[in-house]
């Protein structure tokens, strides 16, 4: 951690969670709560609460929650010292310097400054260029492919001229060394002279989810080859780690992602008000480049070309989506080419019909797999059949291959009896009935998960009521302390309530949020603040319900210490509080 707890307090106090979120989310009040529509996912009816008296917010909808500084992470993708450094600004506090990193890290980060540096004003000079007279051609390309002024300007889209080294010279004259210009992929340096390049292409800067320009795609004016040329990678540009239009993407309001093939695609998709288009650049779609989606949405809905080579890329996308946890359709655009094609002939409410129609990417698979074979021919039926039975053998639960297989039968009329005894057999063959032998290991794995669940969830609630009702504190002394919280992240957190109840008779939850430092862990934290809201209960069923908690936790400490005992004083311990508990009572009055 760069700054100081003190410091990020300090900030923190003085950046009130009401104005700040005011200034992205409308708010209304009720109550001692503000409430509006969720700005991390879509929805019609406001589920999205601000507690001034706790300086947090929560969703009930999609679970986000945090406090000034995790709304900052998750909407504008700070880092937390981004975050800090925002809020310090915000209240005109002037923030200390930061120690002075390693001299190896300080020259690594010094080189990735000035490489943005560089590609912002390249893009600023292309951009420049496509407006000027030299950009003539450029812009009545955009045009004829009936892009609107705002469109250019929100991608920012420039020209790069017929000259060959006019970019190089107007870095050169910025003061940027050879070397880094070199690195920066958008000169060739050589004996025999300096080269741009790109030369007389429609230019796409490439944008992080910080809307920092780490690249560049180029399109040819007219026929020549290669029709798109792309920015190698550098150490800003990670072409696996980073999609086309992201950075407006992530703020998108609708409900799922759209992955298309070009530069083009996501633009007219996003002219058409489908901001939540992305692409890859220029490669194929990778695991890096699903793990980013995953952090934005559920779901993803496929828009390759209706090509051999964009069906052939749907189906190598798909089981990368499903691999991290994405659901994923699949858009069907024929007789189009492309999702550009089909906006411009049907316009965009009829893309809209057909996101709706989009198929299941089971299905679509095994639509795909049909088009193998020759089905008039039995042998090839056959293996169709046979292929598809081992497909279905990717699902564990048998009530979803069940539903699976229904659904296949029924669109391509095959007989249900018949493909599911070929299911059967081949889960056989495959080694040991899979099929059972899966089910039985998932229930014992179920059923192990169940039992650890059910003791974190214990402790969670109780976390939850000693925030809610500082008296338990009192009420459960010598009996409840940090250590029965064994669950690790429970453990930090009842550290930190507890040392902050100890020093200041109170708790503060969102100083503790600040204390963790991962989005993804302030997001938890954030929920345990939360969750007593969504159940309400009257004092006796509070009373029993908190004497099951503790009685919970306290024996699981029990199996716990037991089986981390080292010495006989800690068995005496173990044996002493197992006595204790059969007589637990715990007066809530
Ligand atoms: P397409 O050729 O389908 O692009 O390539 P497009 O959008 O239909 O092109 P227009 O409409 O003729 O302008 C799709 C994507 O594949 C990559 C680019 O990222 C492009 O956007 N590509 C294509 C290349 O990287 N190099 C190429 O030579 C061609
Ligand atoms: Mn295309």
């Amino acid at each position: 951690m760069r700054y100081s707890e003190n410091l990020i307090e300090e900030v923190r106090e003085r950046n009130d969670i009401v104005d700040v979120i005011s200034n992205y989310v409308q708010l209304k009040k009720k109550g001692s709560t503000y409430f509006g529509l969720c700005p991390f996912h879509s929805e019609k009816s406001p589920s999205f609460s601000v507690t001034p008296a706790k300086q947090m917010y929560y969703c009930f909808g999609c679970g986000a929650g945090g406090n000034v500084y995790t709304f900052l992470m998750e909407y504008e993708n700070f880092t937390f010292p981004e975050a800090v450094e925002y809020l310090a600004e915000r209240c005109g506090m002037p923030l200390p310097k930061m120690e002075e990193e390693s001299p190896e890290a300080k020259k690594e980060a010094d080189r990735k400054t000035s490489l943005l540096e560089i590609q912002k004003e390249a893009a600023r000079y292309f951009y420049y260029q496509l407006k000027s007279q030299r950009g003539s051609l450029g812009m009545a390309y955009l045009k004829k492919r009936q892009l609107s002024d705002t469109t250019i300007t929100k991608f920012g889209l420039g020209y790069s001229n017929k000259t060959s080294n006019d970019l190089y010279l107007y870095l050169k004259k910025k003061g940027y060394s050879d070397e880094l210009l070199k690195e920066s992929g958008l000169v060739t340096i050589e004996e025999r002279g300096t080269y741009d390049k790109f030369w007389n292409r429609v230019m796409f800067p490439i944008m992080d989810v910080r809307n920092r320009v780490i690249g560049f795609g180029g399109r040819v004016m007219g026929d020549g080859e290669p029709k798109y040329l792309n920015s190698p990678e550098t150490r800003i540009f990670d072409k696996s780690r980073n999609l086309y239009g992201i950075n407006e993407a992530k703020n998108s309001r609708r409900p799922n992602f759209i992955i298309c093939e070009g530069y083009m695609d996501v633009i007219s998709l996003h002219q058409a008000g489908f901001t939540n288009a992305v692409a890859s650049l220029g490669t194929a779609f990778t695991s890096g480049q699903a793990s980013l989606i995953k952090r934005y949405t559920k779901e993803v809905l496929l828009t390759y070309d209706s090509d051999k080579a964009g069906v052939k890329a749907a189906l190598r996308a798909i089981p990368i989506l499903k691999e991290v946890g994405l659901r994923a359709r699949v858009i069907l655009l024929s007789p189009y080419k492309d999702p550009d094609e089909w906006i411009k002939n049907k316009g965009a409410e009829s893309f809209e019909e057909r996101i709706t129609e989009a198929k299941n990417s089971f299905l679509y698979e095994i639509e795909m797999l049909k088009r193998e074979y020759q089905m008039e021919d039995p042998e090839q039926k056959t293996r169709f059949y046979q292929e598809t039975a081992k497909k279905l053998l990717e699902f564990p639960e048998e009530l979803e291959r069940t539903t699976y297989m229904e659904a296949i039968c029924k669109e391509h009329e095959i007989d249900y009896e018949g493909l599911r005894n070929m299911v059967k057999r081949f889960a056989y063959q495959m080694g040991a009935q899979p099929a059972v032998m899966v089910r039985t290991s998932q229930k014992q794995q179920t059923a192990k998960q169940g039992k650890e669940g059910g003791i974190k969830e214990s402790q969670r609630l109780l976390l939850t009521w000693l925030i809610e009702d500082m008296s338990l504190f009192q009420k459960l002394e010598g009996l409840i302390s940090p250590r029965d919280f064994t669950d690790s992240f429970y453990h930090m957190v009842a550290e930190m309530l507890y040392k902050q109840y100890q020093e200041e008779r109170t708790v503060n939850p969102a100083k503790i949020i600040s204390k963790f430092t991962k989005e993804e862990e302030q997001r938890e934290a954030a929920q345990l603040f939360h969750t007593t809201l969504t159940t309400p209960m009257d004092k006796k069923q509070k009373e029993t319900a908190v004497n099951e908690t503790v009685y919970k936790i306290k024996q699981n400490w029990c199996e716990y210490a037991g089986s981390h005992a080292s010495d006989f004083a800690e068995l005496e311990e173990i044996k002493k509080v197992k006595r204790s508990l059969q007589d637990l009572h715990i007066s809530l009055t």
